[in-house]
């Protein structure tokens, strides 16, 4: 905008200079304060005053006059204030071909007034039609549709507009050519996209710059649009490809179409129907109708329902119900673009019925006839109804009424005529599109719809759920609304639409939960999915979606900002939550909400201030989201982050992935490393490991991005090791063992040893404690021996209980891994002793289970089976599940020794189950083997069942590369082929396994592997 213009609108042209020398744009007004424009120099307080008004008028907020001003509470402001925004638009740029050389042509006033008149005729065809003339640009001009408001047809708008000026130039030709003036002609190209719009009137993104580059390409008094304008507006208009030319600085092809008429088209696009889904109840309501209308109990049904959820569809298809009773069918439609156009809906049924390339005396004929047959007076009624239908009227014969009484008298002709058709034979009369009706013809369904209870005649009115009729409820009305269809139906209508593409059960589900099962949205979503594959297609909005969204939005009025807030705290929030963000009065908010609710934009649950809300689909809610500036968009990240740290206690311990994710969009890094390492420690104690991994990650990735320091180095180390445990965990050993090694390499004993985990243990120990399993499974026995001999030696020498615990422990594992079951025997000794001195029961538990495990090695079996079953029930006890695998598998084992083979195979069931449902598959490999010697143990072995666990098992070992593992589970099925004599495949197997290993060679599996390999040979 530009200042000096708007003062000297508000006759306040003097103050020009005093705004420009202290540099106020127009961005910088709605923030001036009375004292300020007193010292820039507004000496008049009268001028001070009209100057707030208009900037408070100008940028949408009430005047400051009604604020409370003793309220103790800050008065409840508009949090946010924007001075951009960024929405989907449709571009169109329009210049005169050749004007310098006609200019050069022509007398510079004679040129003016010819430039002038065609720019005020192109500047008049785009306000017609809705759209924003941006900028005159010398003889050319820009223009927006979809700004400041936008419309779900933006884009047919803007290319309306476009033939409009094509034709009022050629009109203008024509006059001028009367006069011998030159002619004129204009090339036109459009674009749509999504682009930011400053208020002061800058637009930014792409759609302007391709908007121009195809408006070059134009051939001289055409029109030229882009594939995204085509795709919304197929079938309203002919159009021919222009195949995909280079532009100039735009990197990807854009095929092009030059739009050459209107096509008389009335719906997008001229696909073939989706097969309809559900809506029997509906169908059948609307069956019972027509047959009481049929019989003479006329009947009007009301078809309510958001854009997209079926209500065009419900009337066609009960139109294809009627088959062939003797009926009449009509159909009025309101347009959204011609919605202050008196009877438009009856005017278009008009030229259809009677033909408008007919003569005109032929169709007044006709229309005299139809009278004749249902029983009125022609002469009496055609002067009335002829121009309501668009036939034109012999002068004479014209009714001489004033025009109140004209109207009157016509619209009374109107509703005897359709009552009298009624009688002659039933009618069904659909009325499309209510909302958008212009108020005569409502005033012509009102009367239908009182009068029309003692016809034959069926009204269907379809409108959305905004739109109030004017008419109260009868007897004989009704009201059908449409709700969204549920997720068996949404699979139905995506599994058509997909044909013969496979679409996973997940992307199913997720189709359904983000359309909210609004079928136009469903069929819009499956389409971008089947074009783009499932990475591009299901997060995206539906280009041809995203300009009625759009429209949505701005139709909610102060309502929307609401919408755009709560689009930032998440589908689902609660009253207290967006209240506290939204930093609104209960009233306004209040009222804004049940707004969206009116509008089917929110679900309500409750009544405030306990309800919560929930967008009805993801795509309204991205939809609001995206139309946000980003820097608006953090703003309100950080403010929800802060709501919820401040004021959600509760929330912020449940869901700190919630924090974790509003602090990152926030891009307040230091806060959402803290609140992802949160949230990933958790997901780890919860045994969700699957996203403790992408929650640490993430912690991990965000620290990445800044520079070190001592502070985020100490939570660095921590993340790393809490990351390094959830990958080994999850199986992915390789990069559990990296990340350890990370971990040890920026540790500094010197600087970090006081560091301790969330369970008081020093970290650099831990660390050393959990990469020896690690590193054992990786196929290191040595390595991993030291790794926990220093652990142990270091908590010994630092004294440090917790940590001595935890370090004997998990040497204990390492040694039963490495067969040295007494030396594992001692350290659960010296564990269980501490651990009952200290009253710590998960340690004496795991002492006891691992103790049970050793049992279970050395041939003791029943007393391993009672230590086990005793160490797990009591684990369970403390809540704790990780690793408990490796007790289930030695208890199997244990059965199995004790001749228990139903025991034994439950419990490695079990097992195997478990590793599938949480996720934690470090040791399938090995479940599996023990598994297979299970099936060898059973009273009718199974070598089959036996041979196809240790494959399993070996192909597991392999892909994480756990040689420990695969070794093992090589030595299991190395042993079966022995014993079925196939002693050269046997060795064929084993020996690369065991010739991968460099070290460990004195320990059990080792020993033994190299004993069974001299068997071999
Ligand atoms: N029950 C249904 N089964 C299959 N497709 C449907 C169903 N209802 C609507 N559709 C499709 O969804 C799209 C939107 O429906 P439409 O009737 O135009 O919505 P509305 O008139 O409420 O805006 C259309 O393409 C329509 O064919
Ligand atoms: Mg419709």
């Amino acid at each position: 905008m530009d200042v000096g213009g708007w003062l000297r609108g508000l006759g306040l042209g003097q103050y020009e200079g005093n705004f420009r020398d202290n540099k106020i744009d127009a961005d910088l007004l709605p923030r001036l304060t009375v004292d300020d424009l007193k010292d820039i120099g507004v000496s008049a307080l009268g001028d001070r005053l009209r100057l707030l008004d208009a900037i408070a008028a100008f940028a949408g907020a009430k005047p400051p006059a009604d604020a409370p001003v003793s309220s103790s509470r800050p008065a409840p402001s508009k949090p946010f204030q924007a001075s951009a925004e960024r929405r989907p638009i449709t571009v169109m740029f329009c210049d005169l071909v050749g004007s310098t050389a006609l200019a050069s042509r022509l007398d510079a006033e004679d040129w003016r007034s010819l430039a002038n008149a065609y720019l005020d005729e192109a500047s008049g065809a785009v306000n017609r039609l809705g759209g924003h003339v941006l900028k005159r640009l010398g003889d050319g001009l820009m223009a927006l549709f979809g700004y400041p408001h936008a419309q779900e047809n933006d884009a047919e708008r803007a290319v309306r507009a476009a033939l409009a000026i094509q034709r009022a130039l050629a009109e203008l030709n024509a006059r001028n050519a009367a006069k011998g003036r030159l002619e004129l002609s204009a090339r036109i190209g459009l674009d749509s996209g999504p682009v930011v719009v400053e208020a002061a009137g800058e637009v930014f993104g792409d759609a302007p710059n391709i908007a121009a580059r195809v408006q070059g390409l134009a051939e001289p008094g055409s029109v030229l649009v882009t594939a995204n304008v085509q795709r919304q507006t197929a079938g309203l208009f002919v159009a021919e490809d222009k195949g995909a030319p280079e532009l100039k600085g735009v990197p990807a092809p854009v095929t092009l179409y030059r739009i050459v008429r209107a096509s008389g088209g009335r719906r997008t696009g001229a696909r073939t129907l989706t097969p309809l889904v559900g809506r029997g109840e509906e169908l059948d309501l609307l069956r019972r109708r027509w047959e009481r209308a049929r019989n003479g109990a006329g009947q009007l049904t009301l078809i309510v329902g958001e854009p997209g959820i079926g209500k065009s569809r419900l009337v066609e298809e009960f139109r294809a119900t009627l088959g062939e009773t003797p009926h009449t069918f009509t159909e009025w439609s309101s347009s959204q673009l011609l919605q202050n156009t008196p009877l438009h809906p009856i005017a278009e049924w008009g030229r259809q019925r009677f033909g408008a390339d007919e003569p005109a005396d032929r169709r007044l004929a006709d229309l005299e006839n139809t009278l004749r047959l249902v029983g009125l007076d022609a002469s009496e009624y055609a002067p009335l109804i002829a121009p309501l239908v668009d036939i034109p009227l012999p002068e004479e014969r014209a009714a001489k009424l004033a025009p109140e009484e004209l109207r009157r008298r016509q619209l009374a002709a109107m509703t005897t005529w359709v009552l009298a058709g009624a009688r002659s034979q039933p009618i069904a009369l659909a009325f499309e599109d209510l909302h958008w009706a212009d108020p005569t013809s409502l005033d012509l369904m009102q009367a239908l719809a009182e009068r029309g209870g003692q016809a034959p005649l069926f009204i269907l009115a379809t409108t959305r759920p905004d739109f109030r009729p004017p008419w109260s409820l009868r007897s004989h009305h009704s009201v059908i609304s449409l709700s969204p269809l549920d997720r068996a139906d949404v699979a139905r209508m995506i599994g058509e639409l997909a044909a013969q593409h496979a679409l996973s059960k997940e992307v199913v589900e997720g189709v359904s939960e983000r359309t909210g099962g609004v079928p136009l949205f469903v069929e819009e979503v499956t389409r971008l999915l089947l074009e783009r594959g499932e990475q591009g297609g299901v997060q995206a909005i539906p280009p041809t979606l995203q300009q009625s969204l759009a429209a949505r939005l701005d139709r909610l009025g102060p309502a929307r900002e609401v919408a755009q807030i709560a689009a930032v705290i998440g589908r689902g929030f609660s009253y207290p939550l967006v209240r506290a963000v939204a930093n609104m009065e209960d009233e306004a908010l209040q009222t804004a909400l049940e707004r969206l609710a009116e509008a089917d934009i929110i679900l309500v649950h409750g009544v405030p201030p306990d309800a919560e809300y929930r967008f009805k689909h993801a795509l309204i809610q991205d939809a609001a989201y995206d139309n946000l500036l980003k820097s608006r968009r953090q703003a309100l990240h950080r403010r929800t982050g802060e709501v919820l740290c401040d004021q959600f206690g509760a929330t912020a311990a449940a869901e700190p992935e919630l924090l974790a994710h509003h602090f990152t969009h926030a891009g307040m890094t230091e806060a959402a490393i803290e609140w992802w390492g949160t949230a990933g420690q958790r997901s780890l104690a919860r045994s969700a490991l699957v996203e403790g991994v992408e929650q640490l990650k993430r912690a991990l990735d965000q620290i990445a991005t800044l520079p070190v320091t001592p502070a985020l180095r100490r939570e660095e180390i921590k993340l790393e090791v809490a990351f390094a445990n959830a990958l080994a965990l999850t199986g992915d050993l390789v990069g559990g063992k990296e990340h350890y090694d990370r971990a040890l390499a920026i540790y500094d004993p010197a600087e970090h040893r006081p560091l301790k985990t969330r369970s008081g243990r020093d970290v650099g120990m831990t660390l050393l404690s959990v990469r020896s399993p690690c590193v054992w499974q990786l196929g290191y026995p040595t390595a991993s021996l030291s790794d926990a001999e220093r652990a142990v030696k270091n908590a010994r020498e630092a004294g440090h209980v917790t940590t001595l615990m935890y370090a004997l422990y998990w040497s204990s594992i390492s040694c039963i891994f490495c067969g040295d079951y007494a030396a594992a025997h001692a350290q659960l000794d010296e564990l269980i002793a501490l651990a009952s001195d200290r009253g710590a029961q998960y340690w004496q538990a795991a002492g006891t289970a691992v103790r049970g495990q050793i049992l279970a090695l050395t041939g003791k079996a029943s007393d391993a089976v009672r230590a086990l079953t005793s160490g797990i029930t009591s684990l369970r006890s403390t809540g704790a599940s990780l690793y408990e695998l490796r007790h289930l598998w030695y208890l199997a084992m244990a059965y199995a020794e004790l001749g228990q083979p139903d025991d034994a195979r439950r419990c490695i069931d079990d097992a195997i189950e478990k590793v599938e449902r949480s996720k934690e598959k470090w040791g399938e490999a090995e479940v599996n083997r023990v598994a297979g010697e299970i099936a060898l143990k059973a009273l009718a072995p199974d070598t089959e069942k036996a041979e196809k666990y240790f494959d399993r098992a070996l192909a597991i070992a392999r892909q994480q590369q756990a040689r420990s593992w695969e070794l093992r589970a090589a030595m299991s099925m190395a042993r079966l082929w022995r014993d079925q004599g196939k002693l050269q495949q046997a060795r064929e197997l084993l020996a690369p396994v065991y010739g991968w290993f460099t070290e460990g060679f004195d320990t059990l599996d080792l020993k033994e592997a190299k004993a069974l390999l001299a068997e071999l040979a």
